[in-house]
């Protein structure tokens, strides 16, 4: 036996890390097992990071080319450097983390480095030596999902990893799946020049969030030039020598037809990743969805082994696994932590940006709660035209009898920041009105917020 710590957690990224530094701060001897050559997991290594330095170098290029213009500033031609552009972003993830690495020297964590198994309740084995612990922690994460027929080689056939990796730009993408990845990485690659196009298996885009927004944001990502096929499903994908050709079928049955494109995007969900850790052997069961079966309070069915982040129910969000990470680390420890899932906001981060926390109003109407929406749109706030930045609104739902926020919506300009303060009125159980009365600084976007609010009872300023 090597060496033998209060807590090991299998996994360094945001669920795995945080867990690690939070149990350090409260004075445990911890190690964190991380088989990558860096440390952050998914989220900084080839997801989070990575994607939004991609998104936010990929604006700025349409910026250039599209719309400062309009404002008065010429830029003469512009041009693409796809190579300094990935670069950047391969700059961005390495400091990112290296500054985990950092923490973990600054918090005394141990990183053990390498593939974590465990071989018996309080054992993990990595690179042949065993490590006791009273703790342990999964925190493996997700991988991509499969699709039956369409072969990833992360060239031409790829998932994120390699579709944050192309050197060129493809002619023409076709996305399979429109959810937060296929708009995301969509986005990336239209600004830059490809024409793509998203096929989705639903009726609708991003399926989990308010049915108006999805609505709102087909019409806005349409306008912008993604092509949209919903109500379909990919059967076969055959890479050749100048493309891949895709077979396309109605998803309710019909006629087969073929799309040929240069690159596939294969994005239609995450699944959590557990190989190799001797699950099976050490009796940790998983649910009817192969994810870590956990008690509500992280505990698996077995005593000593815990697990957090994408690897059981729940969001696939880094923030949702940060929240656990640290909640699990003071249960540990003693205390009685609580994480709110009724309050954790999910942002997809295209141009314009949507945001959403709460339940939606399919969610209220399925469960038979009554409620009052507020909805004030972008093209009524100042901010938003000085910007010239009008596509989208905020939407609010309330209890119509407490008027207790229940839920809230955006599409538009900075959602993914405007929707913090919701997160927190929906934390802190504010009403509607709570959020009317706050005072919100004129000129910004969050005045949208407020208008909306007052909307919910019926007397909107300005509209
Ligand atoms: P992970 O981050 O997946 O980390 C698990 C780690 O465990 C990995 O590093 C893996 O190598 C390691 N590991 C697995 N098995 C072993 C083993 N046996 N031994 C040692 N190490 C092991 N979420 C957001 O909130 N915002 C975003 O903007 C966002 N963008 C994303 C973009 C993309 C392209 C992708 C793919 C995901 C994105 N996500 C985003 C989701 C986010 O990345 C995940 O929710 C988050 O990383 C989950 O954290 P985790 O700690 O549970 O697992
Ligand atoms: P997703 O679940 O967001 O979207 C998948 C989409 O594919 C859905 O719309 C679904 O209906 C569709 N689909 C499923 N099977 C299909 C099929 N056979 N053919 C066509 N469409 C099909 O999953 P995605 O985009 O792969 O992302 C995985 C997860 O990673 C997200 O759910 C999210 O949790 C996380 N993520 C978060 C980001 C963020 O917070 N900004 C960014 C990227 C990923």
């Amino acid at each position: 036996m090597s060496d033998s710590f209060d807590v090991i957690v299998i996994g360094a990224g945001p669920g795995g890390y945080v867990c690690a530094i939070r149990a350090a701060q409260l004075g445990m001897k911890v190690a964190c097992v991380e088989k990558r050559a860096t440390l952050g997991g998914t989220c900084l290594n080839v997801g989070c990071i990575p994607s939004k330095a991609l998104l936010q170098s990929s604006e700025h290029f349409e910026e250039a080319k599209h719309k400062l213009a309009d404002h008065g500033v010429q830029v003469g031609s512009v041009g693409l450097d796809l190579a300094r552009m990935q670069a950047r972003k391969g700059e961005v993830v390495s400091s990112n983390v290296k500054g985990i690495e950092f923490l973990f020297r600054k918090h005394k964590v141990t990183w053990l480095k390498g593939e974590g198994r465990i071989t018996a309740p309080g054992k993990v084995a990595v690179n042949g030596e065993e490590y006791a612990a009273k703790h342990i922690v999964i925190a493996t994460g997700s991988e991509s999902i499969p699709l039956p027929g369409v072969e990833v080689d992360e060239k031409r056939v790829v998932t994120s990893t390699g579709g944050l990796e192309l050197e060129e730009v493809p002619g023409h993408l076709v996305v399979i799946g429109g959810g937060y990845i296929g708009l995301e990485l969509g986005s990336v690659w239209r600004r830059l020049g490809a024409e793509v196009t998203v096929v989705e298996f639903l009726d609708r885009l991003v399926p989990g969030m308010d049915g108006e927004v999805g609505k709102a944001f087909e019409r806005i990502l349409g306008k912008q030039g993604m092509k949209f096929r919903l109500k379909t499903k990919v059967t076969g994908a055959a890479v050749g020598d100048s493309g891949v050709d895709l077979t396309l079928e109605p998803a309710a049955g019909g006629e087969a037809e073929t799309l040929r494109c240069d690159v596939v995007l294969l994005a239609i969900g995450r699944r959590p990743y557990v190989e190799s850790l001797g699950l099976k052997e050490a009796g940790v069961e998983l649910d009817e969805r192969g994810r870590v079966k956990t008690d509500g309070h992280f505990a698996t069915n077995v005593p000593g082994i815990w697990a957090i982040g994408d690897v059981i129910v729940g969001p696939m969000l880094a923030h949702k696994a940060e929240e656990e990470g640290v909640a699990l680390a003071e249960q540990l420890a003693g205390q009685q932590p609580h994480v709110n899932y009724g309050a954790i906001p999910g942002v997809v981060y295209t141009w314009p940006e949507v945001a959403s926390v709460g339940e939606t109003e399919e969610q209220l109407k399925a469960r038979g709660q009554g409620y009052r929406a507020g909805k004030f749109p972008f093209t009524a706030n100042g901010r938003a035209r000085a910007m010239g930045d009008t596509d989208g609104f905020v939407k609010l739902l309330a209890d119509d009898k407490t008027d207790r926020l229940l839920g809230a919506h955006i599409i538009g300009p900075d959602a993914g920041t405007l929707i913090a303060e919701l997160a927190l009125a929906i934390e802190f159980g504010a009403s509607a009105e709570d959020v009317a009365r706050t005072s919100h600084a004129h000129p910004s976007l969050s005045e949208a917020v407020k208008e909306a609010a007052l909307a919910v009872d019926g007397r909107p300023l300005h509209i």
